[in-house]
């Protein structure tokens, strides 16, 4: 990372991001960063947020192995997360430590054993960012992964082992690498 031209690069997708994270209703943004630079150089600008983001990693990790429900929503609500009245999260969640105040658990949610939840991604050439809802009442099954942009909607149910690449319908049961929807369950939208 040297040049004026790159130093420019990464102040601009830096002001991209701060733009996006102030637009709740925004799509994932998606960020194709140069070969000159890395998506750190865009999200940690200096020491500061480096050690931030450290202590919030460390948090994130030991709510993980706390095993209260209600232990972990104080510790998530403290790093951001909109959580709703009886959200349930069980043993071994891992909740996506860059961003966790993307994520939205609605009341009454249910997050198995060991599921797992993105807000960023990154690629060889990408960084992604993308906000996740899980409905009110609804489910998802131990062991799946929610990518970033997600919105699982109310009274779903998200089956064991799946990867959730799309919105699942108010109602519906997922399941499979991509999720699709089980046939029958198709649920209220
Ligand atoms: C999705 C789920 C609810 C379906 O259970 P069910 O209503 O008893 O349905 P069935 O077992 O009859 O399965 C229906 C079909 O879906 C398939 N299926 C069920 N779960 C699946 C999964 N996780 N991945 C892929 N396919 C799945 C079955 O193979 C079956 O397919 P077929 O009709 O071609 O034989 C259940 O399998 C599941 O994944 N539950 C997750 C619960 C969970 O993790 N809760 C949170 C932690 S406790």
């Amino acid at each position: 990372m040297s040049s004026q031209q790159d130093n420019q690069r990464v102040e601009k997708d830096r002001c991209l991001v701060r733009q996006w994270m102030s637009d709740p209703s925004a799509e994932p943004l998606v960020i194709q960063y140069g070969r000159s630079y890395k998506p750190r150089d865009v999200l940690w600008p200096g020491w500061a947020s480096i050690i931030r983001q450290n202590l919030r990693s460390l948090l994130v990790l030991i709510a993980g192995v706390i095993p209260l429900s209600s232990c972990k929503v104080v510790i998530y609500r403290l790093l951001g997360m909109k959580i709703g009245k009886g959200v349930f999260i069980s043993p071994h969640v891992m909740i996506d430590p860059l961003y966790p105040e993307l994520i939205t658990l609605q009341d009454e949610c249910v997050l198995g054993v060991g599921c797992r939840l993105f807000t960023h991604e990154v690629t060889a050439t990408n960084f992604r960012l993308g906000r996740i809802t899980v409905g009110a009442d609804s489910v998802v099954g131990a062991y799946s992964t929610i990518r970033s942009g997600v919105t699982i909607g109310e009274g779903a149910t998200v089956g064991f082992d799946s990867f959730v690449n799309r919105d699942v319908p108010r109602g519906a049961t997922v399941v499979g690498i991509p999720a699709r929807v089980l046939d029958g369950r198709e649920g209220a939208d």
